[in-house]
C-alpha cells in the first residue's frame, strides 16, 4: 500500500509529530487507557485509526505537557518511561534494500537486525533525554524528572559507549544519539562493500565489526541500568514501544516476540500494527503460557457503531476548543439525524408516532408504494393509524427496531418497482441526504480519528465561515460526499495482488459488489425487518480473495466484529465476520447498522462473481467507471 501518497488521509498523520505537539490535542480514549496499565499490549488498528499516535503518548515529554482536562488522571497510573520506535517505511525499506539479491540472506539479516538495533537504541538515549526534560519548555508537570549531578552524564555515557561499541565522541547524550545516526549510515556502507567483495572472508570481516553482534534488548537493559544508578533513581519499568510493526521484516518481528517472553523484568513491549497479518507468530504471544507474560490486546475499531460514541464527542470537544467554538454541541452544528428516533420517555415518543409525525409519515409512505412492507405490517398486526397507542415494550421491538430501515427504504424507493439504479451510478447531494446529522456523521466516521478530523474539522471550518448553524443538509451532504469519495480514492491506491483468477480482484470491485448486496436486501427485496449487514467468510471462498480481504481490513473499508472479544488478531480471516465501513454507506445506500450475517460466498455468487464447478471458486469482476 501507498503509505505516503498524498491524500488528506495521508497529511493527517502523526508520523511526523513531535512528542509536544502529539500531545497538545490528545484526546484519551479507553483504548489509551488499557495501553496505560503495566502490561505487554498489541495494538491492532487500520490506517489512521491513531496508532502512532498512541505510542507517542506514552514518551515522557508528551506526558508531561499532555494539558487535557483527564490528562492528570492517565499521567498518575502510568509508572514506566515510554521508548518509542518507528518502525517507519525509511528504515524498514533501507533494510530490505541492503544488499538485496547479492549478500547472503544471513549476512543480509545479520545488516537488518543491526540496523534495527541502532535504531532501537537511538531510541532509548531519546528516552533518557526526555526523562531528564531535555528540549520540554511546555511542561505542565513533573513525571518523575532524573536530576543529574554535574559530570554524571558523560559517565553515563562513556559507559554506554564503551558496550555499544561507540569510540571517538565527547561523551554527552546528544552525541551518543548522532553516533547512532552514524551508525546507520556505516551499516550501509558495510552492505554495499560486501556486495562488491564477495564471500571470501565475508565471517572474518564482519566478526570483527562488533556492533554487529550486539544485541538490542542486553545493550538496551545495560544502558538503562547504568542510567538508573548513576542517575540515583530506583529501577523502573520501561515501555519499548515499537511502531507499524507489519513493515519491520520478519526476522525482526520474531526477534521482538522472543525478546517479549525473555525474563528481563525492566522491559514491557508496546506493538503497534495492522489488524491482519498472515504472520501466525504474534498469535503464538497471546497464547504464552508464562503467567503475566501476556500480553493485552487493544483493538482500536468499534465493531458496534454506539461504542465509537464517547471517543467520538472527546474528539469534537477537542476540534471545537481548537477552532474557538468550545460551546458548540454537535446537535447544534450539524443537527438531528435523519434517523433519529424519538426519546424513549413514554409521552416524547407517543407523540412523535402519532399520525402526521415524521415517523408516521414515513411509514405511510411506505406501505403506500411497498407491497411486501404491507404484507409485513399486515403479518405482524400493525394498525399505523395506532402507532402511537401501542404498548410502549411492543412498540420498541416491532416499530423503533425497524424505523431506520423503513426511513432508508422509503428514501431510496420510488414505488413497488424500486429504483433499477443503484444510488451511486448519480452520486449526489440527494442519495447522501439520509446520512446527515450528528449522530450519522459520528457513525461514518468509525471512531477514527484521521477520518473524524477530515470530515468534522471540515465541517466546523464551514459553520464558523458561515456563521449560521445548524450547517444545512447539503452542505454537510457535499463533506460526506467528498470524504468518502477520498477514502474511496486511497482504496483505489492499494496495489491489485496478482491473481489465479482473471482478471484480478480490487478491493474496490468487491467492496461494491458487497455492497451493493447490501443495499438491495435493504432496499430492493421483499421487506425485511433485519437486512444484512455483515458477511462471514465461509469455507467457499477463494484464498484470492482473502488477501483482498486482508488489505481491505488494514485499509478500514471492512470492520472486524469478533464473536469472541479475545480474539482480536486476525492471522486467517476464514470463519470471521465483517461489516463494511460505514463511511461507504453515503456512496452504496447501505443502513449504518450491523445487521443480519450472510457468506460472502452468497454475496459474491449473486452478483458478478462467476462460481465454476472446477476447483477453488473463480472470479470475475466487471469493473465499470461509474463516475464517466
Ligand atoms: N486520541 C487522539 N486524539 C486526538 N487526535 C488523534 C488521536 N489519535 C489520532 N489522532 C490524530 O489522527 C490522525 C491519525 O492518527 P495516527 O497517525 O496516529 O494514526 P495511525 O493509526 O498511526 O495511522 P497509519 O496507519 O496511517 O500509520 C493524526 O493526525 C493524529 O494526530
Ligand atoms: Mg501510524
Amino acid at each position: 500500500m501507498n503509505r505516503s501518497g498524498g491524500s488528506i488521509f495521508e497529511s493527517i498523520n502523526a508520523r511526523t509529530l513531535t512528542p509536544l505537539q502529539v500531545s497538545e490535542t490528545f484526546v484519551p480514549s479507553a483504548h489509551f487507557a488499557d495501553l496505560c496499565r503495566r502490561r505487554h499490549s498489541i495494538v491492532l488498528g487500520p490506517r489512521g485509526s491513531g496508532k502512532t499516535t498512541l505510542l507517542k503518548m506514552l514518551q515522557p515529554s508528551a506526558l508531561e505537557s499532555w494539558k487535557h482536562v483527564d490528562a492528570g488522571n492517565y499521567v498518575n497510573s502510568i509508572d514506566f518511561t515510554g521508548i518509542f520506535v518507528a518502525t517507519d517505511i525509511s528504515w524498514s525499506k533501507q533494510l530490505s534494500l541492503l544488499g538485496r539479491g547479492v549478500l547472503e540472506p544471513s549476512i543480509a539479516q545479520l545488516l537488518s537486525l543491526a540496523c534495527f538495533t541502532t535504531h532501537a537504541l537511538k531510541a532509548v538515549v531519546t528516552a533518557f533525554q526526555q526523562r531528564m526534560g531535555i528540549g520540554n519548555s511546555q511542561s505542565i508537570r513533573d513525571i518523575g524528572r532524573v536530576k543529574l549531578v554535574p559530570g554524571t552524564e558523560s559517565l553515563i555515557d562513556s559507559e554506554v559507549a564503551k558496550t555499544w561499541h561507540v569510540v571517538g565522541i565527547t561523551p554527552s547524550f546528544f552525541s551518543l544519539r548522532q553516533a547512532m545516526t552514524r551508525r546507520l549510515l556505516e551499516i550501509r556502507e558495510v552492505a554495499s562493500r560486501e556486495a562488491v567483495l564477495g564471500s571470501v572472508g565475508q565471517q572474518e570481516r564482519l566478526a570483527d565489526i562488533p556492533y554487529l553482534h550486539l544485541h538490542f534488548l542486553q545493550a538496551a537493559a545495560y544502558a538503562i541500568e547504568v542510567f538508573e544508578d548513576e542517575a540515583g533513581i530506583s529501577a523502573g519499568k520501561w515501555a519499548y514501544s515499537f511502531d507499524e510493526l507489519e513493515l519491520a521484516p520478519e526476522s525482526i518481528q520474531q526477534e521482538l516476540v522472543s525478546s517479549i517472553r525473555s525474563t528481563d523484568e525492566r522491559f514491557l513491549f508496546k506493538l503497534a500494527l495492522n489488524p491482519f497479518t498472515s504472520n501466525s507468530y504474534l498469535l503464538q504471544a497471546p497464547s504464552s503460557p508464562a503467567p503475566g507474560q501476556d500480553f493485552d490486546q487493544i483493538s482500536l475499531w468499534y465493531a458496534e457503531r454506539r461504542s465509537a460514541r464517547a471517543f467520538c464527542e472527546g474528539l469534537w470537544t477537542e476540534l471545537a476548543n481548537q477552532k474557538g467554538v468550545k460551546d458548540w454541541t454537535p446537535r447544534a452544528v450539524l443537527g438531528g439525524s435523519y434517523f433519529e428516533a424519538p426519546s424513549e420517555e413514554s409521552e416524547d415518543e407517543r407523540a412523535a408516532y402519532a399520525p402526521g409525525s415524521r415517523w408516521a409519515k414515513r411509514f405511510k409512505a411506505l406501505a403506500a408504494k411497498d407491497q411486501t412492507f404491507r404484507a409485513h405490517l399486515a403479518q405482524r398486526g400493525i394498525d399505523l393509524a395506532r402507532l402511537h397507542l401501542m404498548d410502549h415494550e411492543v412498540r420498541a421491538a416491532e416499530i423503533r427496531k425497524i424505523a431506520p430501515i423503513v426511513a432508508l427504504r422509503d428514501f431510496y424507493r420510488k414505488g413497488d418497482e424500486p429504483d433499477d439504479e443503484p444510488p451511486n451510478s448519480a452520486r449526489s447531494r440527494k442519495t447522501v441526504r439520509p446520512y446527515v446529522g450528528a449522530d450519522s456523521i459520528f457513525a461514518l466516521s468509525e471512531g477514527n480519528p484521521r477520518i473524524f478530523i477530515g470530515l468534522v474539522g471540515v465541517l466546523l471550518d464551514i459553520a464558523i465561515r458561515k456563521g449560521v448553524l445548524p450547517i444545512s443538509p447539503s452542505v454537510q451532504a457535499d463533506q460526506i460526499l467528498e470524504t468518502a469519495e477520498k477514502f474511496s480514492a486511497m482504496l483505489r491506491t492499494i496495489p491489485v495482488e496478482p491473481s489465479r483468477s482473471r482478471p484480478s480482484i480490487g478491493v474496490i470491485p468487491l467492496l461494491r459488489t458487497i455492497a451493493r448486496y447490501f443495499h438491495a436486501d435493504a432496499i430492493k427485496g421483499d421487506f425485511k425487518a433485519e437486512p444484512c449487514g455483515s458477511f462471514g467468510v465461509d469455507a467457499r471462498t477463494a484464498d484470492d480473495l482473502l488477501v483482498v480481504l486482508g488489505q481491505a481490513l488494514n485499509a478500514g473499508a471492512i470492520i472486524y466484529v469478533p464473536d469472541d472479544e479475545g480474539q482480536i488478531i486476525v492471522t486467517s480471516l476464514r470463519g470471521k465476520r465483517f461489516r463494511l465501513s460505514y463511511l461507504l454507506a453515503p456512496l452504496y445506500g447501505f443502513p449504518i447498522r450491523l445487521g443480519r450475517k450472510v457468506a460472502l460466498s452468497s454475496i459474491l455468487g449473486t452478483s458478478q462473481v462467476v462460481p465454476t464447478d472446477a476447483g477453488p471458486v473463480q472470479m470475475e469482476f466487471i469493473e465499470r467507471d461509474e463516475n464517466a
